[in-house]
């Protein structure tokens, strides 16, 4: 992948700051007055005005700034252009579910595939009025001042968030048993519910590693930018190099990268956190 220019980066910078301020805008409109909560398909996947038209000022913005970059928006799917080598992928409401509950956890996110590499992140939280920054080489900001992974050096000392797709009623690769284990192995797991935010609170250090399962490239693509850019290290679940198709990743600082992928493999089946005599055959790490 050849790297645009610093200048050509943070011109990309400001198109998707802009599209990201604008969406939050639209969703800080809409907060606590929804009118329509759909499902799109699978239980519990939900769609509101919200999300819409939150997208359609970010396509707009696009439109005006870079009209020939490709996008892939999750209400919106592929939109073509000729600048091939270049794929945004966005997310106008990552958190859908909390936002229609009036939870305050969801944000905008916009990321830009450079040859399937993600090298520009926008992440904004409008419930927290945050803005996460970040481009390849030239480092991370949230609201303007750096940021950077923490320093937890090891696995039972950490914080970590997980997520859960919406197949997991029809899957038993549904993270449930990792979730287990890693409650019992940390300090605590919480489950955000936007993958963005996630990711971003792993780049500010507010926790310490992240993983999921069946996501897709406009949950991660911005995220994925802010934690490398911040010092962190993000791959496939077994250190292998990431793969966004795949769907799955694990995000950390880099002291408990290795612990956490090795849990992840060595993750026993659900069965043991039904039983208190199995489950005391599972120690937690010392
Ligand atoms: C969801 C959130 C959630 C994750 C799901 C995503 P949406 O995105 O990021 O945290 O667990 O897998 O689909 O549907 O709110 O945009
Ligand atoms: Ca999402
Ligand atoms: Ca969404």
């Amino acid at each position: 992948m050849a790297l645009p220019s610093p200048e050509t980066l943070q011109l990309f910078l400001d198109v998707a700051t802009e599209a990201a301020q604008a969406a939050g805008a639209v969703l800080k409109t809409h907060w606590g007055k929804l009118q329509s909560i759909e499902e799109k398909g699978r239980p519990g996947d939900l769609v509101t005005e919200a999300d819409k038209n939150a997208e359609a000022v970010i396509l707009a913005t696009f439109r005006r700034h870079l009209p020939d970059h490709p996008i892939l928006a999750e209400e919106s799917g592929v939109i073509a252009g000729s600048e091939t080598q270049y794929c945004w992928a966005i997310d106008p409401l990552d958190g859908t579910t909390n936002y229609a509950h009036g939870y305050p956890v969801s944000g905008v996110s916009i990321g830009l595939l450079i040859d399937d590499v993600p090298t520009v992140g926008v992440v904004y939280d409008p419930g927290r009025d945050r803005l996460y920054r970040a481009a390849t080489g030239l480092g991370v900001t949230c609201n303007r001042k750096p940021i950077q992974v923490s320093t937890t050096a090891k696995l039972q000392n950490s914080l970590l968030v997980t997520g859960f797709a919406y197949d997991r009623h029809l899957t038993s690769d549904n993270n449930y048993a990792e979730f287990c284990y890693l409650t019992h192995l940390t300090q605590g797991v919480r489950r955000g519910g936007s993958a963005s935010l996630d990711l971003a609170h792993v780049a500010c250090g507010e926790l310490d590693g992240y993983w999921e399962r069946g996501l897709k490239p406009w949950d991660i693509a911005a995220g994925i930018v802010l934690v490398r850019e911040a010092g962190g290290i993000v791959t496939a679940y077994d250190q292998s190099p990431l793969d966004l198709s795949s769907g799955r990743l694990l995000a950390t600082n880099p002291a408990i990268h290795a612990a956490l992928s090795a849990a992840l493999q060595a993750t026993p089946p659900l069965s043991t956190w039904s039983d208190v005599d199995k489950m005391a055959t599972v120690a937690p790490l010392s």
